[in-house]
């Protein structure tokens, strides 16, 4: 094993540390970045640092930049993409140091859960202000839709010249798509009926029914921990915002840019629907003891980088024909359940997460 040319305290920090040589190949590193890479240090001096992920973003540039220039600098929001293993989100400083066998010190801080709660609460008041203002406007366009469709009406029993006839359609089918469009908006949501659901029993009920819907083309595989117990819930509730988003796993991995997606690797379209149990979780700022943690997990093209923080958004579709209350209603309806749905995204690997309360409330904070 090479020598350690950081000092033995550095071991001691949270903080991960590495030194890179000028060819960013790891030249040292702490027990901090053990933790954070999942790698030994003997796995990791040696190995050039880039070459642990798919994707670092502008890190790179950054740490050569860092290296010829000699000057720092700090990023907070970094992502590194690792293959078949859950992205690192970090913020980082790189500082030039002058050694013989290193170039660049490089400090990594996983970004703190704190940011992610606090980026949830966010989420979760922004959606609601959402729904509130779609809902509003939806009802001042729907009341004088009516009345818009009801004088075509009139004025086409007044025409005695048949060919206007074709502008008078026109305005009674667009108010009429209108019309229909306005009532998706205000769907009034029933109120939930709770009583023991078992997830898995959602799960199999979805898996059918999105197989039924496309029987080829993709596999829709179970990773089911069956020891989890019933949740609380409203069986049909969840049985739809579970589909929703499988059903767009399945559109996209079919859809014109998943077929081309999955051809450039020879692959085929698989979904996991995946469930665990999860401990401690804050959901919408509240602490719950035990939670479940669904995951609709898919193979292909991902969602567009800039469409990802808008795709729980009334109205956002990337689909041709699409509605884009698909997510909006899953979205709802797992609030409903006091849980949260979030997406992580990227080519090859697109993640749905629900967490959802297990039992009592009971804030544990
Ligand atoms: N698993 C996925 N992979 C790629 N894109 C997705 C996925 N899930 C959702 N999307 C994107 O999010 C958009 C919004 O979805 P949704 O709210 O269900 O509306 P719709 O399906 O009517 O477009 C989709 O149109 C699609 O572009
Ligand atoms: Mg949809």
């Amino acid at each position: 094993m090479s020598d350690r040319l950081l000092g033995a305290s550095v071991d001691l920090l949270a903080t991960a540390v590495l030194l890179l040589d000028r060819r960013l190949v790891i030249r040292d590193a702490n027990v901090a970045a053990e933790t954070l890479l999942g790698l030994s240090r003997r796995a990791l001096v040696g190995v050039v640092f880039p070459t642990l992920f798919s994707e670092m973003k502008g890190l790179e540039d950054q740490l050569r930049a860092t290296i010829d220039a000699e000057r720092g600098f700090w990023d907070n929001d970094v992502r590194l993409l690792r293959v078949n293993r859950e992205p690192l989100h970090v913020n980082c400083l790189g500082s030039p140091v002058d050694m013989s066998e290193a170039s660049v010190l490089l400090e990594l801080r996983k970004i703190e859960q704190q940011v992610r709660i606090e980026r949830e609460a966010l989420q979760l008041t922004q959606s609601q202000a959402n729904r509130e203002l779609i809902r509003n406007l939806a009802h001042e366009i729907k009341n004088p839709l009516g009345g818009l469709r009801g004088s075509a009406q009139l004025l086409e029993h007044e025409l005695d010249r048949p060919d206007l006839r074709e502008y008078t359609q026109v305005i009674i089918k667009e108010a009429d798509r209108l019309q229909v469009l306005m009532e998706r908006l205000l769907t009034p949501h029933r109120v939930p009926t709770f009583a023991g659901v078992n997830i898995h029993e959602v799960c199999e009920r979805v898996r059918s029914l999105v197989l039924a819907e496309f029987p080829r083309g993709i596999r829709i595989r179970r990773d089911y921990d069956t020891s989890l117990p019933d949740i609380e819930g409203d069986r049909e509730q969840l049985i739809q915002a579970v589909l929703n988003v499988t059903r767009n796993a399945a559109q996209a991995l079919l859809g014109p840019a998943g077929a081309g997606w999955l051809e450039s690797f020879g692959g085929s379209g698989q979904i996991t629907l995946r469930t665990r149990i999860a401990w401690g979780a804050t959901i919408a700022r509240e602490r719950h003891r035990l939670a479940l943690d669904l995951q609709v997990i898919d193979n292909g093209p991902g969602i567009p980088t800039e469409m990802v923080d808008r795709i729980f958004y009334p109205l956002v579709s990337g689909r041709e024909g699409g509605t884009g209350l698909g997510l909006t209603l899953a979205q709802t309806f797992i609030q409903h359940h006091l849980g949260m749905i979030e997406c992580q995204s990227e080519p090859g690997r697109t993640v749905f997460r629900c967490l959802l309360p297990i039992g009592s409330r009971a804030a544990v904070r």
